[in-house]
C-alpha cells in the first residue's frame, strides 16, 4: 500500500476505496463497505454498517483481523519487526531518548523541547509519593502474596485517594491522573518489594531521575547511603523505553474497553495490571525464567523443543512467538545487547542462563516448527535476564512491566476519551447454546 501522506490523515482515516458484499445475510441486495487508509499499515473495511445493512456480525475471536480503534499513538509492522513511537523508530529512541522523555512523546505526540522536558520530569517526580493511608493497605496481604496481586489492589484503591483528578470529562484531571499515574507506579511496585521481604519502605527522591529512584526505592535501606549503580539506571530505563507501549495488545484493550464505559483511570489501570499479569502477556517474562531454571542445562533443550511442538502437550516456549511479529521482535534485539552489556558490567561473565537462552534461541530459529509459525523472540525472552542480573526477584518482572505499560495505557485511554466518536465498547457473539424453551419444574426433570 503506498505511503498516505501523513497530513491526509490528520482528519483521521481516509476512504479510498469501497467492497461490495453480494448476497449477504437476509438483504437481497449487495452491500458496499468504506475501505479506510490511515498513515502506514493496513487499509481497513468500514463494517459499522454491516448489521444493519444485512442482519449479520463478523466473528473474528481473539481479534486476529480486527481493527478496534484509530490510533496514532504506535505502529508495529508484524513482517518487518518495525515498531515505532509516533513515528520513531524503538531503536533510535532507545540509543537516544530517555524513559520521560518517551512519555512525554507518548502522551502529547511529539518530543519535547528542553523547557517542556525540564517542566514534565518536575511534575512528574513530584507527584512520585504516595498518600501515606496506601501503606495501609499493604499490611493486609501476606508477605507472599504475588506483586501483581498487590498492584492490581493498591492501583484500584487510588480511586478512593484521588477524588480530585477521576472527572474523566475535565481535560486537566486527566492530566493530573495521568501524573499521578506514571509517577507512582514504580514508588508502588517498590514497596510491594518491600513488603514482601520485610524491609521498610523506601521514600522517593526528588534528586534522582525516573529509573534511578526506582532502584533506588527498590534496594536502599535506612541504615546506610544506596548509591544508584549508573549502568543498571541506563539499563532500567531502556527497559522502561522498550515496554512503554506496543498498540491494542490485551492490557492496552482491557484499559481502553474498561475506560469507555466512563470508569476512572485508576480503576482502568488496575484491569490493564490484572490483563498484563497473565503469562501469555505480561508474565511471559517470569515465565521465561522458570523455563529456563527448569530446563538448567543444554543437553535438555531438545527435550523442551519437542515439549513445545507436541500438541498434547500444553508447554510453550515462553517468549517465543507474538500475534503481531512474523519477525523478529525488534525490543528483543536491544534486550539481548543490553543483557551482555549489563552481565558484563556485573562481572556475570558465565551466566548459565544467558548461555541456555542463547542455545535454546539458536536451536529454535534454525527448527522447522518454529521457522514455519514465524515464531521468534519476542520482549520477554531476553529481558528476564537483565532483571534477574540487577538482583530483582522473579516475581517482580511483570510488576516492572507494568510499571513501564502505564504511560502506554494512559496515553491510548486519553486518547479514547478525547475521541469525539468514542461510544462503550460492546461487542456481540455467535450464539450457539440451546434455542428458547420453557422452564422444567424439579419433580418433572430425569
Ligand atoms: C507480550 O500483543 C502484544 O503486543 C504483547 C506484547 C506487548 O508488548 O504488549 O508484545 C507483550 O505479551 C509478548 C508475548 C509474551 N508471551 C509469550 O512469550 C508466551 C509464549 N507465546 C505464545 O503463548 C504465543 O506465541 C502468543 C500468545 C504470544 C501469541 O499467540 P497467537 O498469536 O494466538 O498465536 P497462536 O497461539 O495462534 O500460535 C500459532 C501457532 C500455533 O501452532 P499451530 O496451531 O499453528 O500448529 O504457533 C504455535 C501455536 O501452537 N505457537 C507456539 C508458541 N507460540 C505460538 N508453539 C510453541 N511455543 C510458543 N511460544
Amino acid at each position: 500500500m503506498t505511503q498516505t501522506d501523513a497530513a491526509a490523515t490528520a482528519n483521521g482515516p481516509q476512504q479510498k476505496d469501497t467492497v461490495t458484499l453480494a448476497e449477504a445475510g437476509s438483504n437481497a441486495e449487495p452491500i458496499e463497505l468504506p475501505v479506510l487508509s490511515g498513515t502506514i499499515g493496513p487499509d481497513v473495511i468500514d463494517i459499522r454498517t454491516l448489521y444493519g445493512g444485512t442482519g449479520m456480525f463478523t466473528y473474528d475471536p481473539g481479534y486476529t483481523s480486527t481493527a478496534s480503534c484509530e490510533s496514532r499513538i504506535t505502529f508495529i509492522d508484524g513482517d518487518k519487526g518495525e515498531l515505532l513511537y509516533r513515528g520513531y523508530p524503538i531503536e533510535q529512541l532507545a540509543e537516544s531518548s530517555d524513559f520521560l522523555e518517551v512519555c512525554y512523546l507518548l502522551l502529547y505526540g511529539e518530543l519535547p523541547n528542553a523547557e517542556q522536558s525540564a517542566k514534565f520530569s518536575n511534575d512528574v517526580t513530584y507527584h512520585t509519593m504516595v498518600h501515606e493511608q496506601v501503606n495501609l493497605f499493604f499490611r493486609g496481604f501476606r508477605r507472599d502474596a504475588h506483586p501483581m496481586a498487590v498492584m492490581v489492589g493498591v492501583v484500584g484503591a487510588l480511586s478512593a485517594f484521588y477524588h480530585d483528578s477521576s472527572d474523566i470529562e475535565d481535560p486537566y484531571q486527566r492530566m493530573v491522573a495521568s501524573y499521578r499515574l506514571i509517577a507512582k507506579m514504580p514508588t508502588i511496585a517498590a514497596m510491594a518489594f518491600k513488603f514482601s521481604i520485610g524491609q521498610p519502605f523506601i521514600y522517593p527522591r526528588n534528586d534522582l531521575n525516573y529509573a534511578e529512584n526506582f532502584l533506588h526505592m527498590m534496594f536502599a535501606v535506612p541504615c546506610e547511603p544506596y548509591r544508584v549503580n549508573p549502568i543498571l539506571a541506563k539499563a532500567m530505563d531502556l527497559i522502561l523505553i522498550l515496554h512503554a507501549d506496543h498498540e491494542q495488545n490485551a492490557s492496552t484493550s482491557t484499559v481502553r474497553l474498561a475506560g469507555s464505559s466512563g470508569a476512572n483511570p485508576f480503576a482502568c489501570t488496575a484491569a490493564g495490571i490484572a490483563s498484563l499479569w497473565g503469562p501469555a502477556h505480561g508474565g511471559a517474562n517470569e515465565a521465561v525464567l522458570k523455563m529456563l531454571e527448569e530446563i538448567d542445562s543444554h543437553d535438555r533443550i531438545p527435550e523442551f523443543i519437542d515439549r513445545a511442538k507436541d500438541k498434547d502437550d500444553p508447554f510453550r516456549l515462553m517468549g517465543f512467538g507474538h500475534r503481531v511479529y512474523k519477525n523478529y521482535d525488534p525490543r528483543a534485539k536491544i534486550m539481548r545487547e543490553t543483557c551482555h552489556e549489563v552481565l558484563d558490567e556485573l562481572g556475570v561473565h558465565d551466566e548459565p542462563l544467558l548461555k541456555i537462552a542463547l542455545e535454546l534461541e539458536k536451536i529454535a530459529l534454525q527448527d522447522e516448527y518454529f521457522v514455519e509459525r514465524n515464531l521468534y523472540p519476542n520482549v520477554d525472552f531476553y529481558s528476564g535476564i537483565i532483571l534477574r542480573a540487577m538482583g530483582i526477584p522473579r516475581r517482580l518482572f511483570t510488576a516492572v512491566f507494568a510499571v513501564a505499560r502505564t504511560v502506554g495505557w494512559i496515553a491510548q485511554w486519553s486518547e479514547m476519551i478525547e475521541d469525539p466518536s468514542q461510544k462503550i465498547g460492546r461487542p456481540r457473539q455467535i450464539y450457539t447454546g440451546p434455542a428458547r424453551r420453557d422452564f422444567v419444574s424439579i419433580d418433572q426433570r430425569s
